[in-house]
Formats: structure tokens, C-alpha cells, sequence
């Protein structure tokens, strides 16, 4: 039981990643508050999650964008487990999925406002919601979510690439702050490969593009080509939340980099081909 004496908050733990990491963080002895927007999604999951790991898994709705939601979530959570020594910054989403040429201003400024309020903003409001109590404890762990396009360009998701280009930025400028602060907190960034979650395959078309055929195909050649393994991907973050860690600022990655780049070559590949075959 590697995580015994830990604790966790994980925002946007009800699917995907953060419930993965959720399930790796218990079943290593931690304490872990689950969270999203939904009451209802956040019900299901705990009850799923007591059955196996009773009092050690307590949730709450919240909201990223809500940073007076997030001090509740923090407040119940010390509450019960009498401290948060791990956060991770997990909440996540994207809505649209083609190119930014195509996308009228006002959809530009909605878009924006949502992903990167979500994505970056929502980051920044939960670190800043635990932050006080770790600087108190004089002990944290924080992990942040890095994704597509945040270190090469990816296209069709620009807006989503910004959020996370953006996150990166921060976390390795905050993780300088706190290597001048008294006591041990540390912040790193995950970069967990492409995984097949809700978050790509609930993604809106822009409009006016490609036909929903057209892209269920290319997303199906992506996924073949790209996708890494969820299990495997997650529990690659265990070791950048205990105490013994000594890297602060780093990205570190979920599964190999070589896999994306040889997997990109064979979508190009697979993509022409199946156009042509198309037409
Ligand atoms: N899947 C990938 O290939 C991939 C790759 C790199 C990085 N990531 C990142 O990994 C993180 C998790 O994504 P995922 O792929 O696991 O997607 P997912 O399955 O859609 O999970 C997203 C989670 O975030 C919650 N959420 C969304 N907006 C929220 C908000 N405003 N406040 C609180 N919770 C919110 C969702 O629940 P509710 O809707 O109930 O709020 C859900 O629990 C995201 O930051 C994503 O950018 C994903």
C-alpha cells in the first residue's frame, strides 16, 4: 500500500483519466475526493467506488470554473480526511473539432471561453483552491494535464492546443516559484498520450466542413494508429505523487512519444487511401 498515508483531490474524476487515476490512487491506500460538475455522474461513480473501497472514497459536484466551489470541495475534504496532500488538476474537455478558419467569431469567443476557461482557468482555480493548505502543511504534490498540440502542432483543435500549450507554461513557471518556497511542493505535468475517452469521441464537428461519416472514419484510423492504453497510461502518474519525488516542472508522459510520431505518418497514410477509396 505505496499511498497509505496519502490524500488526493482529483477534479473531473467521474470518467476517462481522473477516474482511472482515481481507481490506481485507492487501490494503493490513498484517501481520494472524486469530483465533477454532474451530482448525478458524481453519485454513480462513488457508489461504484464504495463497494470496494468504502469511507476512502468520498465526492462531490464541482465545478472548475467555480472557485468557491472548489474551497467547499477542499474544505469537505480535510473535513473527512483531515488533509489534501495530492491534487491533481484532471478536469478536462473539448467541443469542437475542425479548422479555426471555419468558425464564425462569436463561435471563436464561445469556444474559447469555455475550453480555455475549463481547461486553463480551471487548472489555475484549483491549484490556487489547495494551494493555502499545502503552503500550510508545508507538503504538495500536484499534477496537471498536458494534451494535444500543447508541443507540436496539432491542427483541428487549436483552441483546445492553446488551453494546454497554456498549462504547460504555467506549471513550469509555478514549479520555479516553489522551488524557492520553504517546504516541499512540487507540481509536474502529465501528457498522457492520446486515450480513447469521452473527450474525443463526444467532440462537435465544426460547421460547415466535413460530413460526420468523414470524420467517424478518420477518428476510427486515429484511434487504430495512436491510442495507448488508458491502464497503462495512468499508471504512469503514481510515482510523480509520493514523497520521495525530487522532479518539479517536468512533462512526463503516459506512453512513448516514438508511438505518436510513427503512428501520425501511418494516419496520413491510411487517411489518403481511404478518401480515395471513398470517392
Ligand atoms: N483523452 C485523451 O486523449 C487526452 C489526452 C491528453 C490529455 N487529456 C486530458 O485529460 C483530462 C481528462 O480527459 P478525458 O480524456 O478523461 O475526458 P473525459 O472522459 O471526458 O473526462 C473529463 C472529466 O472532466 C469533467 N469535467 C468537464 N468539465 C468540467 C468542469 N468544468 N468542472 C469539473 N469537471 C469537469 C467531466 O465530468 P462532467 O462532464 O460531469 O463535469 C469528466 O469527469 C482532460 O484535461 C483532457 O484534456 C486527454
Amino acid at each position: 500500500m505505496i499511498m497509505k498515508n496519502e490524500t488526493a483531490i482529483i477534479t473531473g474524476s467521474t470518467s476517462g483519466i481522473g477516474l482511472n487515476i482515481a481507481e490506481k490512487f485507492l487501490a494503493a491506500g490513498c484517501k481520494v475526493a472524486i469530483s465533477s460538475r454532474s451530482e448525478e455522474k458524481v453519485k454513480k461513480t462513488l457508489d461504484e467506488l464504495s463497494k470496494k473501497y468504502k469511507d476512502s472514497v468520498i465526492g462531490f459536484a464541482c465545478d472548475v470554473n467555480d472557485p468557491k466551489a472548489l474551497k467547499k470541495l477542499v474544505d469537505k475534504t480535510i473535513e473527512k480526511f483531515g488533509s489534501v496532500r495530492i491534487l491533481v488538476a484532471n478536469a478536462g474537455l473539448n467541443r469542437t473539432y475542425g479548422p479555426f478558419s471555419k468558425l464564425t467569431a462569436d463561435r471563436v469567443n464561445e469556444d474559447a471561453k469555455i475550453i480555455i476557461g475549463t481547461n486553463l482557468i480551471g487548472t489555475l482555480n484549483s491549484i490556487s483552491a489547495v494551494l493555502p493548505y499545502m503552503i500550510q502543511q508545508k507538503y504538495g504534490r500536484i499534477i496537471t494535464l498536458s494534451g494535444a498540440g500543447a508541443e507540436r502542432p496539432m491542427p483541428n483543435m487549436t483552441i483546445y492546443t492553446a488551453s494546454k500549450g497554456g498549462i504547460i507554461a504555467f506549471s513550469k513557471s509555478l514549479a520555479v516559484e516553489f522551488s524557492q518556497m520553504e517546504g516541499d511542493i512540487k507540481i509536474n505535468v502529465f501528457s498522457p498520450g492520446m486515450l480513447k475517452t469521452n473527450l474525443g469521441t463526444n467532440i462537435k464537428l465544426v460547421p460547415n466542413w466535413r460530413s460526420e461519416e468523414d470524420h467517424k472514419r478518420d477518428l476510427e484510423i486515429i484511434y487504430k494508429n495512436m491510442a495507448g492504453d488508458v491502464d497503462s497510461s495512468c499508471e504512469k502518474v503514481i510515482p510523480y505523487v509520493l514523497p520521495d519525488l525530487k522532479d518539479n516542472g517536468k512533462v512526463f508522459r503516459g506512453s512513448s512519444i516514438m508511438k505518436m510520431i510513427i503512428g501520425g505518418m501511418k494516419i496520413q497514410r491510411e487517411m489518403k487511401r481511404a478518401r480515395k477509396k471513398a470517392r
